[in-house]
């Protein structure tokens, strides 16, 4: 584990539940309110009274810290500890995470006759995916309250990046993970980072209720996203964004939702920056999920987003397939809160907008280029209008599912054929290429 040097302030904070607002003194294995059951927030009483001066103070020192060799400072989420719970260096656990690259994307921005469009690409995290700027918070939080085990239910880059990370804080972990709906991808890197891993007869949903009773009984701390610290970590995706941006709110942000915590800490990283007055109105929002898992759009558009209308999940961007999402109360507020959409897109929309992307340079796991098949869809019905500015987070990295790009029928191999130029340049003039 890295044990961090340098002194910093940090926030007091308090978990209060979404539903019923009561507060809670000691969260139970689950992360649930003791009184009706619904999720956790982690929030921070000062804040309340907090000058001006203090969040532009707050855009200087992290600024500052850019250029720090400090492992607390060269983290993109450590740096920004101001906004995070209060904890003692020699318990963070870090890997650089954050710092994932705004990659603008003026291809498809012209096409679409955006402003400007860019991709926030958090698949170039330690692990491969965004989940690791969660994981790193709430890991840290396990190591300070002296967990040695650590577990999570996953699609697959949960598992990976809890792996990766106990592996670094001498801690164990268990994953369980839907059998047989893990790319192989995924699967290696838990395995290669020494997780215990169990495959169960069930979905990812299945894996999550199992878990439930596990942690009751078997001391593990649990590093799924309903652990409101996750979100803490992952919330930092807004400060990094905005630095980026040089302060400029976009219009727009797409992101894909499968239990839709991502989107819940993004909506509240942008809610905590307008509070402290880094910024002066927020994004618009939007949650996109695939076709065949799509709880949240069905709720919104059957009955406001006042109950979850769970659905048996099935896309081949597993990494969403999640039919029963556990932050759902949380994304709803996301998207009455900054008037973001919600909407669904098919498998072929995904396997375009992905090719799309690839077309750019830029490459990305199926889950993540729900968020350019969203967003096109959302410029189609004009609630993205011409000469805005969006800005898709894209989740997770390209290699993560090999087999998803392979499979296409759109790509061809060539060959095999004879190791001679003749043979090689014959093959070039026969597809037309130079031309
Ligand atoms: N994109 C990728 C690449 C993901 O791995 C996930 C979730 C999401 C989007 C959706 O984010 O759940 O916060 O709405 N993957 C989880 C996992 C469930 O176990 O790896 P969300």
């Amino acid at each position: 584990m890295k044990a961090v040097s340098s002194s910093s302030p940090a926030a007091i904070h308090l978990l209060r539940c979404v539903h019923c607002g009561s507060i809670q003194d000691k969260p139970t294995p689950m992360f649930r309110c003791r009184n009706c059951s619904e999720l956790l927030e982690v929030f921070y009483p000062d804040w309340a009274q907090a000058s001006r001066e203090f969040g532009l103070r707050l855009k200087e020192i992290w600024r500052e810290r850019r250029g720090s060799p400090l492992p607390e400072d060269a983290s993109g989420v450590w740096r920004f500890r101001e906004l995070l719970p209060q904890i003692d260096r020699g318990h963070m656990v870090t890997m650089s995470e954050g710092n994932a690259p705004l990659i603008e994307i003026v291809g498809i921005a012209s096409k679409l006759r955006l402003r400007r469009l860019s991709a926030k690409h958090q698949g170039m995290n330690p692990t491969g995916s965004f989940k690791d700027t969660g994981i790193s918070m709430a890991i840290s939080m396990a190591h300070a309250a002296g967990f040695r085990f650590v577990c999570c239910a996953s699609t697959g880059n949960t598992s990976a990046s809890v792996a990766a990370y106990a592996a670094r804080a001498g801690m164990k972990s268990i994953v369980l993970l839907p059998a047989g709906q893990v790319t192989s991808g995924k699967l290696a890197q838990a395995l290669e980072y020494g997780a215990n891993v169990l495959q169960l007869n069930t979905d990812f949903d299945g894996c999550l209720k199992v878990l439930h009773d596990v942690v009751e009984r078997f001391p593990a701390y649990l590093l799924n996203s309903l652990n409101p610290y996750r979100l803490e970590g992952q919330k930092t995706v807004a400060f990094e964004m905005m630095e980026q941006l040089d302060w400029r709110v976009p219009d727009h942000v797409i992101v894909p939702g499968g239990n839709l915590a991502n989107s819940s800490a993004l909506g509240k990283g942008f809610a905590e920056l307008q509070q402290l007055g880094l910024i002066t109105r927020l994004p618009k929002i939007s949650i996109i999920q695939a076709a065949g898992a799509n709880p949240l759009v069905r709720s919104m558009r059957e009955n406001g987003g006042e109950r979850l209308i769970p659905v048996n999940a099935e896309t081949r961007a597993t990494a969403i397939r999640i039919g029963n999402p556990a932050s759902w109360r949380k994304a709803v507020a996301v998207l009455r809160q900054t008037g973001g959409a919600c909407e669904d897109v098919t498998e072929q929309e995904i396997a375009s907008a992905k090719a799309e992307l690839g077309e750019q340079g830029v490459g990305c796991e199926p889950a993540s280029a729900a968020s350019l098949a969203g967003l096109k869809k959302l410029v189609a019905s004009g609630f993205v209008k011409q000469d805005e500015t969006a800005v898709l987070i894209l989740t997770g990295h390209m290699l993560k599912d090999v087999d998803y790009m392979l499979s296409s029928p759109a790509r061809r191999v060539h060959g095999p054929m004879a190791a001679d130029p003749t043979a090689v340049i014959r093959t070039l003039e026969g597809l037309n290429v130079g031309n």
